[in-house]
């Protein structure tokens, strides 16, 4: 055992729908010694995403459930604080999968680690979100799925989280009319006022269909699929001939009890004559490209041009109640917790 003292958020019991108390408890778990090759990382921001939700649950999706008694998925910017290792050095930066902990133990060459070069005016916990994963995701999901060019339409839902804001800033560079979907005024006056959106949609004012065909007078070319639910089905008999779906994910049905029963964007769009282009994909897709695309996006962040929000948590014990919340749109842009210095 190391000197260190860990805390971790533990998967204790299966949620039935929303989490409750006592699904996820704090613990401490000890720092074993490293062996050779190992380093110690010392988490400082800790990413939220709606994928840890599915997750949590006893059935396979595009990946395996969490483990009861196993700490919490998740990815993090962390510090090197013992190395064994001449790969990674202490005092290095790296993002890492250390799950919901305050330390974590890892080969220095394991997969999905990736040494942080800092940049000036991007700060760390960009590269967990319009820097990081979900930027990449929005990115890569748009430009090799979505396939943009000049002039179409794009709608993209939960625009002011970190994948649509994403979303709708590069689909604007590419010269496209964007608008985006979110939930409440202040979210969609932030899409269009601070990201520069044509318009958004808010789909809790009660008119949904309306006001996105009064948004989207040509029609819909690109829709890139973050929530599902109402949405999907307001967006389906907008669709242009030639549409293109990205399904990155439904998060309106991560809550649900059961999974199975839920319509989701597929039987939706299967039921559309001509049944548009569409598929699920994974931003792992593109791993080949990590240090490219972060690259691209980390220069935007530091150049002003790609704009941003974040909602921190402070401290790992209040990052169950953060994570409900994101859930919920409770966050306005990238849920993080901010765990240490
Ligand atoms: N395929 C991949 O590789 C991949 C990778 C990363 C993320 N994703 C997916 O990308 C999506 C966005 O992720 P993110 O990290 O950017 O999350 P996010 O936007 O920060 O958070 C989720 C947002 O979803 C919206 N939402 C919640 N319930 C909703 C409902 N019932 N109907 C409509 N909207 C609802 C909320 O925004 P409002 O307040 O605006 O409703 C909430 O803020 C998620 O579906 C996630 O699973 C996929």
């Amino acid at each position: 055992m190391t000197n260190h003292t860990n805390r971790a958020v533990i998967l204790k019991q299966r949620p039935q729908g929303e989490i409750q108390e006592g699904d996820l408890t704090l613990e401490e778990r000890p720092v074993r010694e490293l062996k050779e090759g190992e380093v110690l990382a010392k988490v400082l921001w800790l990413s939220l995403d709606p994928y840890m939700r599915p997750r949590m649950n006893d059935a396979k999706g595009y990946m395996d459930p969490i483990g009861l008694d196993e700490v919490v998925v998740g990815e993090s910017v962390a510090r090197i604080v013992e190395s064994r290792s001449d790969d990674l050095k202490v005092d290095d930066l790296v993002t890492c999968y250390s799950g919901w902990q305050e330390y974590v133990v890892f080969p220095a060459n394991a997969e999905m680690v990736y040494k942080i070069e800092p940049k000036d005016n991007v700060p760390l916990q960009a590269y967990l979100g319009v820097a990081g994963m979900p930027g990449r995701t929005g990115y890569c999901g748009l430009m090799y799925v979505g396939k943009p060019t000049s002039g179409e339409t794009v709608v993209v839902s939960a625009a002011s989280g970190p994948v649509g804001t994403v979303v709708g800033q590069t689909a604007r560079k590419e010269g496209c009319r964007t608008v985006g979907v979110a939930g409440g005024p202040e979210k969609c006056r932030y899409v269009v006022e601070e990201l520069g959106f044509d318009a958004c949609v808010d789909y809790k004012a009660g008119n949904l269909e309306a006001d996105l065909k009064a948004a989207c007078p040509d029609g819909i070319d690109i829709y890139f699929e973050n929530v599902g639910g109402a949405v999907t089905r307001a967006v389906a008999p907008l669709l242009n001939p030639g549409a293109r779906v990205p399904i990155c994910g439904f998060v309106s049905a991560y809550n649900a009890e059961d999974m199975g029963s839920v319509e989701t964007p597929f039987h939706v769009l299967k039921a559309l004559d001509p049944v548009p282009e569409h598929r699920f994909f994974l931003v792992t897709e593109w791993q080949d490209k990590h240090q490219e695309i972060t690259n691209i996006l980390a220069d935007r962040v530091a150049s002003g041009e790609l704009k941003y929000r974040e909602t921190i948590a402070e401290g790992l014990e209040n990052a169950p109640e953060a994570f409900k919340g994101m859930l919920k749109g409770k966050n306005f842009g990238k849920q993080l917790v901010h765990i240490a210095d």
